[in-house]
């Protein structure tokens, strides 16, 4: 059976981490990367985990208490395409991985959800904040409002990167429906 890419995308970036890491969830949502990238940093690193809601950071937060890993985290309430600007003002030079899960917030207003212009963005914010080695993940769904047209935005950036210094791998789902996801994955190499 197929590894569901959500997977695929923990498995590359767990051999990207390192104890001591530090870590970006530009999505926090409900926290489940969050709580992920936390237990890959080990207890010597740290993760930066935005969202524009407060429910995600409700979320989150009992999330992570439930786990014993509050420790390991901030969470800031932002955009994330100001997120080399925060991580720059609380002088952290770079982190090693930056995970995107884009869309809206399960079971919350769908209004407040990712877009092309903003994702772009954070993920130019997200390059100037990428040690090398090290990786950007992004989840792009295809099925709701606007979620194609993110994900043409996003590979259309990916692929302009300059290929000496990062390796772009686009996967989507063999034999899924009709608006499968579609993973993007840019490493600095
Ligand atoms: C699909 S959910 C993320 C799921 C999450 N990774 C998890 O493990 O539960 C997408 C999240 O992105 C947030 N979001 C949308 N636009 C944002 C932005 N410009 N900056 C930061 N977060 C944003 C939404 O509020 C939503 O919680």
């Amino acid at each position: 059976m197929a590894v569901p890419l959500v997977e695929k995308a923990h498995q590359k970036i767990a051999a990207y981490l390192q104890e001591a890491d530090h870590a970006v969830d530009a999505t926090m949502g409900n926290g489940y990367d969050t709580v992920f990238l936390a237990e890959n940093v080990g207890q010597h690193g740290k993760v930066y985990a935005f969202d524009l809601q407060s429910a995600a950071l409700t979320a989150t937060d009992a999330r992570l208490k439930d786990k014993g890993l509050s420790e390991r985290v901030n969470l800031i309430q932002d955009n994330h395409k100001n997120l080399a600007s925060y991580l720059a003002n609380n002088k952290i030079e770079s982190v090693r991985c930056i995970v995107f899960n884009l869309g809206y917030l399960p079971g919350s207003d769908k209004t407040i959800q990712t877009s092309p212009q903003t994702t772009v963005q954070a993920l130019n914010s997200a390059l100037l904040s990428l040690q090398k080695p090290g990786i950007i993940s992004v989840l792009a769904y295809t099925g709701h409002i606007g979620g194609r047209q993110e994900a043409e935005a996003v590979k259309v950036w990916a692929k302009a990167l300059d290929k000496q210094h990062y390796r772009v791998t686009i996967d989507v789902p063999p034999l899924v429906k009709q608006s499968p996801p579609e993973l993007i994955l840019v490493e600095s190499i």
